[in-house]
């Protein structure tokens, strides 16, 4: 029997030296012409793309570079009087994952009196169940994912306690697999995204200490592969998303230096477009904004110094984070 490990093999023209211009231009250039085929087909997570864009320019320190009263004004049209919670455009029903995105762009913006904020913590109570666990939107879909929305939305609006933080915690920690990681849902396979998540969730609601940490940072750990870069599952390739899903989990927990930093970061670079700037999910393929922002946000957890510092559970700059006074747990 064999093993046959899926991964890339980087080129020796890739990208070598950190092309932060060209990551400033290209996103900045990102939606200007709003006839572009990519700009029209991705108005269904719009607002996402708006909080990837602009906390990358953040990390860059170019954030003047952003039509600030346009996404301002943008945003308070996606706001749904009935429900209280922000959809991705405008039109487009209110849901979980578009509503914290918006308010981590105003948290980062300093601008939570464009939006109501009670609303917003009526959407996100509502959507609690009985088990502690969330649905994204009135349509009852549960994930681990919308837990981790739910509890960073309502730290950043300083309401944590709006919803039953214990209920919460325990759902989360029902999804804990004998691997020490987390699935969307209890039984569901561990996966990197959901672990950052789950460890997320538990880093805001201060209840680290209930994690299998040495197991978990191995599963993590092992997520690397002979190229440097990280996948999310076992016998996946590596994608470029994933150093920010394994390397904030893997921070949080205290254990980055359990992964080759180097090899890592020479991956990551491979994941430039030397032309039109911007990162892509592997050498080669075409960039976009979430790639963009996980490649500038790896690079800020490896300690590079030309990028500002990155909050490993909020993926925010640090800066946001300690003027609204959070603190996350970490270990120690
Ligand atoms: C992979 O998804 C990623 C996840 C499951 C994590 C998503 C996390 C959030 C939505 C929380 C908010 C995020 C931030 C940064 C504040 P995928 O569906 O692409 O997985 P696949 O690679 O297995 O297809
Ligand atoms: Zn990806």
């Amino acid at each position: 029997m064999s093993f046959n490990t899926k991964d890339v093999v980087l080129k020796e023209d890739r990208p070598k030296t950190l092309l932060l211009q060209k990551h400033s231009d290209y996103l900045a250039g990102y939606g200007l012409n709003k006839d572009d085929y990519e700009y029209c087909m991705t108005e269904h997570i719009r607002m996402s793309g708006i909080y990837w864009s602009l906390t990358a320019m953040e990390l860059m320190d170019q954030t003047s570079r952003m039509p600030k009263s346009e996404i301002i004004e943008f945003i308070t049209s996606c706001q749904d009087t009935e429900s209280g919670g922000i959809s991705a455009s405008i039109g487009h029903d209110p849901h979980m994952l578009y509503t914290l995105s918006a308010v981590q762009v105003l948290a980062m913006y300093d601008r939570m009196d464009a939006v109501d904020v009670d609303g917003i913590v009526r959407f996100v109570t509502s959507l609690q169940q009985p088990d502690g666990s969330f649905f994204g939107d009135k349509w009852g879909e549960v994930d681990t994912r919308f837990s981790f929305c739910a509890v960073m939305c309502l730290s950043l609006l300083q309401k944590l306690e709006a919803i039953n933080v214990n209920k919460a915690v325990d759902f989360v920690l029902s999804c804990m697999n004998f691997d020490g990681g987390f699935g969307s849902k209890p039984g569901s396979e561990s996966h990197a995204g959901l672990i950052y998540c789950c460890v997320g969730t538990l880093s805001i609601c201060k209840r680290m200490d209930a994690l299998h940490a040495d197991e978990l940072a191995w599963w993590l750990c092992e997520r690397q592969l002979p190229s440097g870069g990280l996948n999310g599952r076992p016998e996946k390739l590596p994608d470029l998303c994933y150093s920010w899903w394994v390397m904030s989990s893997l921070s949080m927990l205290n254990r980055i230096h359990w992964v080759d930093k180097n090899s890592l970061e020479e991956f990551i670079l491979a994941c430039q477009d030397a032309e039109t700037g911007g990162f892509s999910d592997r050498p080669g393929d075409i960039p976009d904004p979430f790639h963009t922002l996980f490649g500038l946000a790896g690079l800020s957890l490896l300690g590079n110094s030309s990028i500002k510092l990155v909050n490993p559970t909020y993926c925010m700059p640090q800066e946001t984070i300690d003027r609204l006074k959070l603190e996350p747990q970490v270990l120690h």
